[in-house]
């Protein structure tokens, strides 16, 4: 860089644009899982993407906090600020989270708009009942058996976005058939 000139943010050096993917839906609905995928195949083009998984993110950012409808919206509201440097910067954040208020949502796209990045929010619109039987962290179970409350879509409040981006239905359809829809919705949107 010749002297004097001003550093410039990645992005607008190399041309890329970067956006949040924010994946809500109820647990074991499949966000982490086309989140993963969707980073695989972005990666595999050679673009930038990270996925900033709840449970990783609750074990670093915001160990401490709990499940109450506050320290839900506090961990949403830390996710949503550390996505939006990284989409500031020209990095595609996949964020595979629960995020069951819609005022939380919103905050966080607020935030992505007021700053002039793009918030794309997918909808994993998978029913209770499949992802009951799918039952990945055995949270269903638990909570059946009474060892577990506040289960998300269960006995504790999921609000399903009005108006999101994309909704996804997974129920009878493979991976790779939900997962070709994300990266479709991403290449329209000038992200793969
Ligand atoms: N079409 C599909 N798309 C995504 N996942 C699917 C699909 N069909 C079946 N599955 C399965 O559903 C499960 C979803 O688990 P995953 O961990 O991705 O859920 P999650 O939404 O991240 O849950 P949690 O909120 O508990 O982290 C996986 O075992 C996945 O293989
Ligand atoms: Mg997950």
């Amino acid at each position: 860089m010749a002297a004097g000139a001003t550093a410039r943010p990645v992005a607008a050096a190399t041309g890329e644009r970067g956006a949040t993917v924010w994946l809500t839906g109820l647990p074991s609905a499949g966000k982490t899982t086309l989140a993963r995928a969707a980073a695989e195949r972005l990666h595999a083009t050679g673009r930038r993407a990270e996925v900033l998984d709840g449970d990783e993110i609750r074990r670093f950012l915001s160990q401490g906090l709990g499940f109450s409808r506050a320290d839900r919206h506090t961990n949403v509201q830390r996710i949503g600020f550390v996505a939006e440097l990284l989409a500031r910067n020209g990095v595609t954040a996949l964020v595979p989270v629960i995020a069951p208020y819609a005022d939380s949502r919103d905050a966080v796209r607020g935030r992505h708009e007021a700053n002039g990045t793009q918030y794309l929010e997918v909808h994993v619109a998978t029913p209770v009942e499949v992802c009951s039987a799918r039952d990945v962290k055995g949270l269903y179970a638990k909570q059946a058996a009474g060892e577990l409350t506040g289960l998300t879509g269960v006995d504790d409040p999921y609000e399903v976005p009005k108006r999101p981006e994309l909704r996804i239905r997974t129920q009878g359809r493979s991976v790779a058939d939900t997962a070709a829809e994300l990266h479709s919705f991403l290449s329209e949107r000038g992200l793969a």
